[in-house]
């Protein structure tokens, strides 16, 4: 049976930046409309779905991109919004993916780009629906992370793959079973998610200590993260281990304060993993960590924040896999820069 065409609604008061993005479009299997302001867009919109709309931000000065995606959002909430703009600013990237738009772009688009993306946003949409295999939410799942949390704060970047794999190793090594361990995975890629829905994402890349106030906002993220991932019924034990994910083994965690064996297994693997590769990675408020300073840290913090058990188990993987894992962020970071590079 051959998938049903997707549809694409063009938005831009260019008529050239309308002609050359939909002619590409069309050529990669989407149906294209187009429309040159925000009211034919919105119109368009009243008589009939699309699969995904694509809206400049700024008409001859004023903001109307954000009046489609508000339209977008109220008349069609399952569809993709990107928005494009000339100037694109953090905040206004960040603004526009936690008021719906799945994604940011700064103009000139490329063409190309944007058609891949805009399959794999419309996928990810329908993710519920369809029998997505473990490698493709895995994919999805990356990709949220990458255009979100890992975007805003580029230290970050790698930590929810890299957590993945030593989760997935640690757990097998304690004995957790293939189906557990490919959940858990999930929950290590994701475990972060929540931090894009905080109300103020300075305090992400905050240099020095965050106050005690911001330190409390930040205590959200576990559950805003389970909250956002929750929308998908085939996640939701992911989302308790993401929730439990700042859980400690001595009650001294958040939000739960849950204590020892009320964590859940994979919530104590997840925790043990999470901060062996914060602290192995650059933040904005401290630097890498050197591989004995994490086990010293980790031997002080054996039966209090973390599961002596489970610590052990990753001890022994650290005594083959250390030297290469404490790197690993660094390593991570200078590839995204090439990368990033060759890409410009
Ligand atoms: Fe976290």
């Amino acid at each position: 049976m051959r998938a049903p065409q997707r549809t694409v609604l063009l938005v831009d008061d260019e008529t050239r930046t309308l002609e050359t993005l939909g002619a590409v479009l069309e050529r990669h299997g989407f149906s294209v409309s187009l429309a040159h302001s925000s009211r034919d867009a919105i119109e368009l919109m009243e008589r009939r779905n699309f699969d995904a709309i694509v809206s400049d931000v700024l008409f001859e000065g004023a903001a109307d991109g954000l009046e489609v995606l508000r339209a977008a959002r109220e008349l069609q909430p399952t569809s993709v919004v990107v928005l494009m703009t000339g100037h694109p600013l953090l905040e206004g990237a960040v603004a526009a993916i936690k008021r719906g738009a799945f994604d940011y772009l700064q103009k000139p688009v490329d063409p190309l780009v944007l058609a891949a993306q805009l399959h794999r946003a419309i996928r990810e949409r329908t993710w519920d629906h369809e029998n997505l295999g473990f490698d493709e939410l895995v994919e999805i799942l990356s990709g949220m992370v990458a255009n979100t949390i890992e975007r805003i704060d580029p230290y970050t970047a790698g930590h929810g793959e890299r957590t993945r794999r030593y989760c997935n190793l640690l757990a097998e090594r304690i004995g957790i079973d293939l189906h557990t361990r490919e959940r858990l995975q999930l929950a290590a890629i994701a475990h972060d998610y929540g931090k894009i829905y905080l109300d103020d994402l300075s305090f992400l890349t905050k240099k020095g200590q965050l106050t005690a106030a911001e330190y409390l906002q930040v205590q959200r993220h576990p559950l805003l993260g389970a909250e956002k991932l929750g929308n998908h019924s085939r996640l939701r034990e992911v989302c308790q281990w993401v929730a439990e994910h700042h859980e400690r083994w001595d009650g001294t965690g958040y939000p739960y304060r849950r204590r020892g064996e009320q964590i859940s297994l994979p919530g104590r693997v997840l925790c043990v993993v999470e901060v062996f590769d914060s602290l192995a990675t650059k933040r904005s408020y401290k630097d890498a960590w050197g591989l004995q300073k994490v086990l010293d840290f980790f031997e002080t913090q054996r039966e209090l924040a973390f599961d002596p058990d489970v610590l052990d188990a990753f001890l022994e993987l650290l005594h083959q896999h250390g030297e290469r894992w404490i790197a690993q962020p660094q390593a991570d970071r200078e590839r995204g820069g090439e990368l990033r590079s060759v890409a410009v």
